[in-house]
């Protein structure tokens, strides 16, 4: 039979020779049991971390690992370098090796527009002499190069690529990475080969090492890539064995014993089939127009990859062409990297102010000498609160590295320390609110600083307002921010009771409001009356109180009387109401202020169905905590959420081990990827639909 003889012929031995050389030796003899447990688990290594694929439960797999653990402690003769329990657990090196790159590791030349692609695409046309040219086009990964060598199929030397001649000896730390093989599988690979690829840290993992990092008063590393860099130039294995580090690999350096296929991409489909990572994303395009569309596609999928990549890369295909191409300096000229607009770029800090939210909670902002960054132009960044900022050390006339990463709002990453000017200040915060100079307080062992003007503060008063009009409130069409602002600066409302007596001659006297915009106002805010009880709560505003916590709340209580006279001890009755929300939907009521509000709302006519109790099994989602992301086409997603919580799921914001389904609609972002990353169900919009249904 072909497929045992291939078998047996593709076991092989590593022995030294006595010229001192590692020889392959075809194995003819039987396995052992030893050998048996090593390919056991390389096989479930793969499926898992290669293939995305695993077979059998993570505890199975440890069972296996502490087995052969066993073994070779028993016969620590037999102990390969190859072995998978040799991942982790060398001893701290004293310092890095140099290793010189047999085949010089090289940079791209770059592309920041179309018509440069289209100059590169006719500069190889030109030297070729060909009509078109077939590429191959990559994500540019971004996180740091590294050449690994294997010899007789095993892993024996990684590199970084340092000056492209001569780089790090990081051997012991590329042997931590689960995705990279040890020992190459299949069939056909080379007596030398040195793959080159890229080691990246996937965005899930940056984020929960930031977060570590914010948790234990350290400092965190500004981008995914600084991250993967700083976990690899690790003296102690160890430490880069907890990084999650993974790596894609998009070619090959140095060769010895293989004739090269014909093409790039077959480089790549060896490298897949050796069991080494190559990007999914890779892809063959045809000419000009196939790499710019590759380079639209890439741009729309990027947010919502597991991983930071920075551009694009486009190859020449054919390894004849490339060879005639040659190079220019350290780049080659059959290659260039089509970079994404930057999403960090250097600025100054003009100043730092603080905005005051609708709870109080002041905010320090920074406003910058406006910076072209991942597509637009930022002229603001948000600080967060005190401790972040004195944790950033930014300084106002700082220069800093503003980050702007899909549609999240632009933040400061860090301070480019070595440009801060002499006359640099600090930032104070200050101890009146600068709206309604009421005293800030912070709290014992809060991080957040507030104005404690309550509702007598102008600027908590609009945002109260605003809140209370938001589509998931109140949802009074055509109340936007400006409006608010306009109505409250000019004395019309001092509350969102006032908003139920303005007249359409009022609002038509506003700026930007005409005779047809202040009627559809004065509709809208009719239509707002009839609302829902857990709407109505929501859009009060109370601290901590968010949609779930109001829907539930209002599943319980089912009137809103019953609310307000509740105990705190009452309060905590409802699943998920602590201590802390208690006493903010307490104090709330308590004020008089508040029920006075609560009474003018009622009597200008807002009212909501009356609630029937919930039978516990019409609500079989109870306990369940579900995310939503993406677009989604049949509903709204704010009707998917109202449909979840009726069936007593939570819905949350974010995703974490805790969840127990993620709904990814179109263009899911980073929430999929890390539902991904967390091992969580996720259903697209057609599986969800199925999935309510079967609850109907
Ligand atoms: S090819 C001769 N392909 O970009 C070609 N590089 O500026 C050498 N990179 O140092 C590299 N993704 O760290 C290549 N798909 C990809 C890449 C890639 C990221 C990095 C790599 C290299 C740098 C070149």
């Amino acid at each position: 039979m072909p497929g045992v003889i291939i078998f047996i012929l593709n076991r092989v031995t590593l022995s030294k020779s006595s010229c001192g050389f590692i020889c392959i030796m075809p194995d003819l003899k039987k396995v052992s049991p030893i050998e048996q447990l090593r390919d056991e688990i390389a096989h479930h290594n793969r499926l898992y971390y290669v293939l995305d694929a695993p077979e059998v439960p993570d505890a199975e797999y440890d069972r296996l690992l502490r087995e052969l653990q066993q073994l070779e402690c028993e016969h620590p003769e037999r102990i390969t370098l190859d072995s998978p329990t040799q991942r982790v657990g060398a001893e701290p090196i004293k310092a890095f090796g140099q290793v010189a790159h047999k085949l010089a590791m090289l940079s791209l030349d770059n592309a920041f527009s179309d018509e440069e692609v289209a100059d590169f695409d006719r500069r190889v046309r030109e030297r070729l002499d060909v009509q078109a040219i077939e590429y191959v086009a990559e994500p540019k990964l971004d996180g740091l190069a590294i050449s690994i060598r294997y010899e007789a199929g095993v892993l024996v030397q990684a590199a970084t690529r340092g000056d492209g001649l001569t780089g790090e000896d990081v051997t012991h730390n590329i042997r931590t990475i689960n995705s990279i093989p040890l020992r190459l599988v299949g069939d056909g690979w080379p007596r030398v080969l040195e793959v080159r690829g890229e080691v990246y840290m996937p965005k899930a993992s940056f984020e929960r090492l930031n977060a570590k990092a914010r948790e234990m008063g350290e400092k965190e590393f500004a981008n995914p890539r600084n991250a993967a860099a700083g976990s690899l130039r690790q003296l102690d294995p160890r430490v880069t064995a907890k990084r999650s580090l993974s790596m894609y690999c998009y070619g090959i350096g140095f060769v010895e014993g293989m004739v090269l296929p014909e093409t790039h991409s077959t480089v790549l489909e060896r490298l897949k089939q050796w069991g080494l990572r190559v990007s999914p994303e890779v892809s063959v395009a045809q000419g000009l127009a196939g790499v710019l569309a590759y380079y639209r596609l890439l741009s729309e999928k990027r947010s919502s990859l597991a991983y930071e990549i920075d551009g694009v890369v486009y190859k020449v295909n054919c390894l004849d062409q490339r060879e005639m191409l040659g190079f220019v300096a350290r780049a080659p000229r059959w290659a260039i990297a089509h970079k994404f607009p930057a999403q960090e770029e250097m600025t100054r800090v003009l100043d730092i102010e603080v905005q005051v939210g609708r709870t109080g909670a002041i905010t320090p902002v920074a406003r910058l000498e406006p910076v072209f960054v991942g597509g637009v132009t930022v002229s603001n960044a948000t600080l967060h609160n005190e401790d972040e900022v004195r944790r950033k050390d930014v300084h106002i006339g700082d220069t800093v590295i503003v980050r702007r990463a899909g549609d999240v709002i632009p933040e400061v990453a860090s301070v480019v320390l070595s440009r801060r000017p002499k006359d640099a200040r600090s930032f104070v915060m200050p101890r009146q609110c600068p709206v309604c100079d009421s005293d800030v307080i912070r709290a014992e062992g809060e991080t957040i600083a507030r104005c404690s003007g309550g509702l007598y503060c102008n600027a908590q008063r609009k945002e109260a307002i605003k809140h209370f009009a938001s589509r998931k409130a109140m949802d009074i069409d055509g109340l936007g921010d400006k409006l608010v602002e306009q109505l409250s600066d000019q004395g019309l409302i001092h509350n969102v009771a006032g908003l139920f007596n303005l007249t359409q001659t009022q609002v038509a006297g506003l700026e930007r409001m005409g005779e047809k915009s202040s009627a559809n106002l004065i509709v809208a805010l009719e239509k707002s009356k009839q609302t829902t009880l857990a709407k109505f709560l929501y859009a009060l505003g109370i601290r901590e109180v968010g949609e779930t916590t109001a829907q539930t709340l209002a599943n319980y209580f089912l009137s809103l009387e019953a609310i307000m006279l509740a105990e705190i001890d009452a309060l905590q009755q409802v699943s998920e109401v602590g201590p802390v929300v208690a006493a903010h939907v307490q104090a709330f009521f308590k004020q008089p202020h508040n029920r006075e509000v609560i009474d003018k709302l009622q009597q200008a006519g807002v009212s909501w169905p009356a609630m029937q109790p919930i039978k516990q099994d019409e609500q079989p989602l109870t306990g369940q905590t579900i995310v939503l992301t993406g677009a989604l086409t049949e509903m709204t997603r704010n009707e998917a959420k109202e449909r979840l919580l009726a069936l007593g799921a939570k819905v949350a914001g974010s995703v974490s081990k805790k969840t127990s389904l993620v709904v990814a609609g179109a263009d899911a972002g980073t929430k999929l990827s890390k539902a991904e990353s967390l091992g969580i169900k996720v259903l697209d919009e057609t599986g969800f639909i199925a999935f309510l249904q079967g609850y109907e």
